[in-house]
């Protein structure tokens, strides 16, 4: 259902009128050597935040921050794969030590193993990692050193449209995930599980899981229910909690096809993460559509 409310949009003039960030505001984007994440840091490089640009490739991340410097931006790096929790240790502690306080997290890491036709789940659960639980790990990580105040502290999950739960033909699964009285974890983490089990017992395509791209728009269902949750639990905390899903946009995961380009995706991204704090909602899901407006679910 799209909501009434005002939807921010490219021309937004809130965003330049109430500058609420500062050089000491600082980012975390992941899976940031290419695509949209990339295209993230450099916006936010751009607007005077401080950013740390992330990627599981040390020689891709490096190559990735020279490009920006080249463009006369500077960035932080540091290595993180967010399907190894002990990488996830390692940037953490680092990041304490340097930064001490985050006030933004873009969730931006994903894989898909699919082309644009295909529907193979045979590494459904490297994409469960990587989609949904490394997110999780890392959230749960730093959840700690936000800094909360003055300004709302952010977190940006970028999903997918094929993770709306409105893709589970499952009915039963789907009453469970869109219940958000009701939303637990461990629900969650069941759906997924069962999802893994039914991939092994080489049933996933007769029990109702979404049709397209299966594997991924499960660890986004995950992903987009988990933001949802984490949202309640911190309301009214000084965090808020927000999806965004990019739209089909012109990256490595689409084999170069699309509807607009990385840049634009991410301008949009970083405009929903910097909105301004009397503006900002929390719980809600972003869907850039393909004439570039956004609209809110
Ligand atoms: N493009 C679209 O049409 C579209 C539509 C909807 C949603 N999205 C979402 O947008 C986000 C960005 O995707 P994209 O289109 O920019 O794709 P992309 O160009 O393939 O970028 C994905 C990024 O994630 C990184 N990554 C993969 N596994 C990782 C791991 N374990 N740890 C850390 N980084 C990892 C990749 O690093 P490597 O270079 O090392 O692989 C790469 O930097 C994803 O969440 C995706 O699901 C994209």
């Amino acid at each position: 259902m799209e909501s009434k409310e005002p939807e921010p949009s490219f021309s937004s003039p809130s965003l330049y009128s109430s500058r609420w960030w500062s050089k000491d505001t600082v980012a975390i984007v992941t899976g940031a050597n290419k695509g949209i994440g990339l295209s993230m840091v450099k916006r936010f490089a751009e607007l005077g935040v401080t950013v740390i640009l992330t990627a599981r490739d040390t020689e891709r991340g490096l190559k990735a921050v020279e490009s920006l410097m080249a463009q006369g931006l500077h960035v932080h790096f540091f290595r993180l794969d967010v399907s190894d929790p002990d990488s996830i240790k390692t940037f953490v502690s680092w990041f304490r030590l340097k930064f001490r306080a985050l006030d933004i997290l873009v969730n931006n890491a994903a894989v898909s193993f699919n082309e644009l036709d295909e529907n193979s789940v045979e590494h459904a659960e490297t994409v469960i990692k990587t989609n949904f639980h490394g997110p999780k790990l890392l959230t749960e990580a730093l959840l700690p050193l936000f800094r909360l105040s003055p300004s709302t502290s952010r977190i940006l999950n970028i999903t997918s449209r094929l993770g709306h739960f409105d893709k589970l033909r499952n009915t039963k699964i789907k009453s469970i995930i869109s219940d958000e009285e009701k939303l637990s974890e461990e629900q969650i983490d069941n759906m997924v599980s069962l999802f893994l089990s039914n991939v092994k017992q080489g049933t996933w395509k007769s029990q109702g899981w979404p049709e397209i791209w299966t594997d991924y728009s499960v660890s986004k269902i995950a992903l987009n229910a988990y933001s949802k949750l984490l949202a309640k639990q911190n309301q009214g905390c000084g965090l808020s909690v927000n999806c965004y899903c990019p739209g089909f946009t012109q990256t490595s995961m689409t084999r170069g096809r699309g509807t607009h380009t990385a840049d634009d995706a991410a301008a949009i991204g970083a405009m929903l993460a910097l909105l301004p704090p009397q503006e900002l909602p929390t719980g809600k899901f972003y869907i850039a559509h393909s004439n570039l407006a956004c609209s809110k679910l």
